[in-house]
This record gives structure tokens, sequence and C-alpha cells, in this order.
């Protein structure tokens, strides 16, 4: 069967651009940027990007175009015993990070809704935590489903499917083609209309700010560089799927570059939304902005409402809000059903729609356990260590895969023959031993850390039961789907240049 094709690069370049912007962009860089330096945070930001984004964006997009594969049939390619390392990417992304994701975005959606009459009331903090998500007492406390979480799921997912279901240039690219411009306009909006508001001005000197003394924390680098792999969705397996569906003539460098590019400005500009929206709040309640910022979900469900409910014509600037974390969350699920479909597709030769149908099915099915009172609980500990360990780890061994079991002047010989901007030698440093080893170092931090003292304060028997058991069954899955016998016999044949 012949492999489907983006329509255009233009088309992949902005379902690349799609699953980058996501949830991250909005509420992690700007809270990130705040804490660890504020403007100062740029420079370990941008020697990230630079040093490990874009060299390892540009791997998966070539591993993907050069084997022409998802990335367990990428990797199976490179050296057939180590498909596992992509069936545990896509797994753990799949049966992991996306069930909590999607609820995520869910959320977005009811709040999205209760916008139009600020139905938070007057006390969103109450409201978030005891009347929307009704939290129980820990995560062993799983209590009832919440209906309106439920019901908005459904939503999230039906969407989901539907896209993924038409396949690439039907749905994926049709989808981001109206997604991203829709997103860069509502985001535009969100911006001016921050800056417009009273007290706006000290919101952003909050947010950039420089203090270089940051800059001699280890912290600090280790947060700009976990900041650059989350929001570039590397590790994942979605950018060597996306890139798999390439036309053989394809400017990868330059996609790449662009990808990383956007991506990165347009956390910088989103920025500018959410601290002006701060720093409003802080001039309209006389408190510093130090009390009213925020991380993450706080940020989101808590400031974000108050400040909206204070503001002329706030609940249209929530809709838009909430509207924005909708659309940036699903162009980013959508790419890890597709990260985990086309691998399946790849090996076993499932009927594509059916597969996408069942995929989404049992990934309703698992979501549910995060619309339960206990699910913020369960989704901060699956997130801690899924996004900690399981991303990092994928990272290294793909490095050190392709870096030192396979030539990997193959892969840049055919990244240059087709591409505008060519990589030296520099890029194969990089992807042997520098990336690794930053990779090593904040594994190694996060261990540290970790040991010392349980995250955030939950119990051992929840945080093995739920987060590190989690990491170690998609990773026995890996290792059992990788033993399977192919259907297909996509893997005999060698890479792209080879033909
Ligand atoms: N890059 C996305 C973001 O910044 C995160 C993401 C995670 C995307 C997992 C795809 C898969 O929110």
């Amino acid at each position: 069967m012949k492999r489907e094709q983006w329509k255009s690069q233009f088309g992949f370049l902005l379902a690349a651009v799609g699953s980058a912007i996501g949830l991250g962009n909005i509420w992690r860089f700007s809270y990130m940027a705040y804490s660890n330096g504020g403007g100062a945070f740029l420079i370990p930001y941008v020697i990230a990007l630079l040093t490990a984004g874009v060299s390892l964006l540009i791997l998966e997009f070539a591993i993907g175009h050069e084997r022409i594969g998802s990335a367990p049939l990428a990797y199976a390619k490179i050296r057939h015993n180590w498909e596992w390392l992509g069936w545990w990417a896509v797994i753990f992304v799949m049966f992991g990070i996306e069930l909590y994701y999607v609820v995520i975005i869910a959320w977005c959606l009811n709040f999205f809704l209760l916008s139009f009459d600020l139905g938070w009331g007057s006390d969103p903090n109450n409201f978030f935590f005891k009347e929307f998500l009704v939290l129980s007492d820990g995560p062993a406390d799983i209590g009832q489903i919440r209906t309106p979480i439920l019901a908005s799921l459904i939503a999230v997912w039906a969407l989901n499917w539907i896209i993924v279901y038409r396949g690439i240039r039907k749905g994926i690219e049709i989808a981001n083609k109206i997604f991203m411009p829709l997103l860069f306009v509502l985001t535009a909006i969100l911006v001016f209309w921050a800056l417009s508001l009273d007290g706006a001005i000290d919101g952003i000197k909050a947010y950039l700010t420089p203090d270089f003394s940051k800059l001699q924390e280890p912290k600090v680098w280790i947060d700009a560089y976990s900041q650059i792999f989350f929001t570039l969705s590397l590790g994942f397996g979605i950018m060597i799927a996306y890139a798999s569906y390439l036309p053989a003539k394809t400017n990868i460098t330059k996609n790449a570059i662009l990808t990383a590019v956007i991506n990165s400005g347009y956390s910088l500009f989103a920025g500018f939304a959410v601290f002006s929206v701060l720093g409003f709040m802080a001039s309209s309640q006389g408190k510093p902005i130090s009390e009213v910022v925020t991380k993450s979900i706080g940020l989101a469900f808590v400031a974000y409402p108050q400040a909206v409910s204070i503001m002329p014509g706030g609940n249209l600037f929530g809709a838009i809000f909430f509207l924005s974390l909708v659309i940036a969350g699903i162009s980013s699920s959508i790419s890890i059903i597709e990260a985990f479909t086309s691998a399946a597709v790849d090996k076993f030769a499932i009927d594509r729609k059916k597969l996408v149908s069942g995929v989404c099915a049992l990934g309703f099915l698992g979501s549910i356990i995060f619309t339960t009172q206990a699910g913020l609980f369960w989704l901060d500990i699956a997130d801690h260590f899924l996004t900690h360990y399981g991303l990092v780890v994928v990272g290294i061994a793909e490095c050190v895969l392709v870096g030192w079991f396979f030539n990997l002047d193959v892969l840049r010989k055919h990244v240059n023959k087709i591409s505008s901007i060519h990589l030296g030698t520099w890029w194969n440093f990089l992807i042997k031993i520098f990336i690794p080893l930053v990779l090593g170092i904040i594994l190694v931090g996060d261990l540290y850390s970790e040991l010392k003292e349980p995250y955030e304060g939950y119990s051992w028997a929840a945080l093995i039961s739920i987060g590190i058991d989690w990491v170690l069954l998609t990773f026995i899955a890996a290792i059992v789907i990788a033993m399977r016998p192919w259907r297909t016999d996509y893997h005999k044949s060698g890479g792209r240049s080879e033909d």
C-alpha cells in the first residue's frame, strides 16, 4: 500500500507546528520564564533551542523521512532489535500523556462555556476545586465521575476521532490549516486586549525584567532544556511519524528551523497576554505580582477566571482564551493519536479507519479515570513521571541508538542532499555526545530530587502504583508488541538513501 503524503510542505509545517504548540506554550512557558529569571531566562532557553531542540528535531524529521516509517518501523530499520524503543515512545504517549492531556482540553471546553456568563461565580478558586473538580481527599479516594467533565471529554474525543479518522491529508492537514491561523488570530486579539488593561505594564515588567544572577543556578538550565524538549514534542515519536508522510523532495532543515522558531515565538508572544492579565489583576487588587502568579492549572483555571470576572467585556476575553487552549490542545492531541496509529498500521497492516476508532474508544475509556474526583491527583502524578522519565529516557536512547549503533552520516548526508541549510559534523557531536549528556544530567537531577522527598508530598504507595507503574507497564507493553511478528514487510527495506 502506498504511504499517504501531505498535500503540501506548508501543510506538513503547520501540522508540526500544531503538535508543538500546545497547552504547554500558554501556561508552562510563561511560568518558567517568570520563575527562572524573567528576560534572562531567554538566554538558556535560546541556547537550549539551538544546541538541543533544533538538532533533535532535525534528527526526528530525518529518521522518519529517510527510513520512511513511524517510530517503531524506523527504529527497526535502523537496528532490528531496537523496535521496542519506538513502541515505548508511542505507547506511553498514547496510553499515558494523551489520556490526561485530553481531559485538560475537556476542562478548557467546560470553561469556554462557563465564560459566557462567568459561571465560576465570585470565588473561582473555590469553584474550580470544590464545585467543578469536587476534588477528593487523595489519589486513593476516587469518588465519582464528574458528569460535566465527562460530557465535554466525549466531545473532545469525538473531534479527535473525526480528524484522525479522515487521514493525513483530509484530516490532520486540513484541521491544522484551519486551527493554526485561527489560533494565531485569537492569540493576537488576547495579547493586544490584555496590553491595553491597566497595570499590564507591571505584568510585562515582571515577565521580562532580567535577573542575570539566576543564570548561575543549574535548575534554570535544566528547566530550559526540559521546556524545549516538551514544547517541541520531541521523544514522542510524533515528529518521526509526521516526517514519514513527506515526499522525497523536502527541505528538512528549513522545516525544522521554522517549526522551532514559530513555536518559541508563539510562546513568547502568548506570554505577553498571560502577564498583562496578571499585572492587571495585581493592580486592581492592590497586590504585588508575585502574589497573583501561579503555575499551570492554577493560572488557567483560577487566576484567569478571577481576572476575567473583573475585566470589562471579560466574558468574551475568557471565551477567546479558553477556545485558544482548546485549539492548541487538539492540534497536539491528534498528533499523539497519529503517532500510535501510524505505528500500528506499519506493523500490523490493520485497516486504518477501524484502528483509529478502536484507539480512540480505548483512549476514551482510559481517560475516564481522570474525570473522577481524584482526577487531578492522578493527572499530576502521571504527568510528573511520564514527562520526567519516559520522555528523557527515550530521548537519551534515541541519540545513543542513532549516534552510536548506526552511521549517523547516512542521515546527515540525506538531510544535506535535500535541504537548503547544510549540517556540519557539529551536528554529529551534538547528537552523539552533547544531547545525551544534557539529558543524562537532567535525569540524574530529577532522580536525586525524587528520592530526597516524595513528589509533592504524595505517599510512596500512590507514586509507585500510579506513576512508576505507568512508566513500567508501558515499557513492558512495548517489549511485548515489539516481539510480535510483522504483518507487513516494510521493515525489510532500507532507508530512502539506500534505494
Ligand atoms: N508540545 C506540546 C505542548 O507544548 C505538548 C505535547 C505533549 C504535544 C505531548 C504532543 C504530545 O503543550
